[in-house]
């Protein structure tokens, strides 16, 4: 199973609820949203009042990764804007295992997510807890990166670790510079959920560049 996710850190953000149709149309799986703080990455974009905004323009499922610092204060801001997922970046939340909680009381699906430098083992003790891990490819705050290619051994090492606890079950999503060369790769190495924004947005045949990822 292969689940495609656009993320709209590549769309014109002056068309937004038109580019999640365009996507929508072309295939996407879930629309990955990319939220940022300017703090816990360099880069800011936009919060709840824009993800409520543009909630209407499709059924698919708002995947929304936090890259930001203390989360658990706007949590709930997500989930009222609309959010179907939340993930949180492990090194942002000096309770995580609290934090993966507020999500799942809250009715949704948690994720946890990696920057490169942090080991696998990060999620060891919350891993009965969570729905999926995102393995980041790049260092996050900015579209267009290029892959980091150290990630395929730190897939196959989560790979190995949550078969070793039981939970070959968990999504494993991998973000940053995922195209159509990368995607196998990925694939082999133990990715199910593929977060890709520069290789659709920037495609001028959007649904050729879905059908390349899956
Ligand atoms: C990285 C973001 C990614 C980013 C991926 O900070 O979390 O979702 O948009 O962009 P590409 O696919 O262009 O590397
Ligand atoms: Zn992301």
């Amino acid at each position: 199973m292969s689940i495609i996710a656009p993320s709209i850190l590549s769309a014109d953000f002056a068309a937004l609820a038109e580019e999640i149709k365009d996507v929508d149309r072309a295939g996407a799986d879930w629309i990955h949203i990319d939220v940022m703080d300017g703090h816990f990455v360099p880069t800011l974009t936009f919060g709840p009042l824009v993800i409520q905004a543009v909630r209407p323009a499709t059924k698919l499922v708002f995947d929304v990764h936090l890259m930001i610092e203390r989360p658990e204060l706007h949590i709930p801001n997500y989930v009222a804007a609309g959010a179907d997922r939340i993930t949180v970046h492990a090194e942002a939340c000096t309770h995580l295992h609290r934090v993966i909680h507020q999500i799942k009381e809250a009715g949704l699906p948690a994720g946890v997510a990696l920057n490169p430098a942090t080991p696998v083992g990060a999620i060891e003790n919350v891993i009965g807890d969570i729905d999926m891990v995102l393995i980041m490819t790049v260092n996050p705050g900015f579209g267009g990166q290029q892959f980091i290619p150290q990630s395929l051994n730190k897939l196959r090492q989560l790979r190995g670790l949550l078969a070793s606890r039981g939970r070959g079950d968990m999504l494993v999503q991998v973000d940053g510079g995922v195209n159509a060369e990368t995607a196998p790769l990925v694939r082999e190495a133990g990715a199910d959920v593929f977060v890709a924004g520069s290789a659709v947005f920037t495609a001028t045949d959007r649904a050729a560049a879905i059908a390349a990822l899956r």
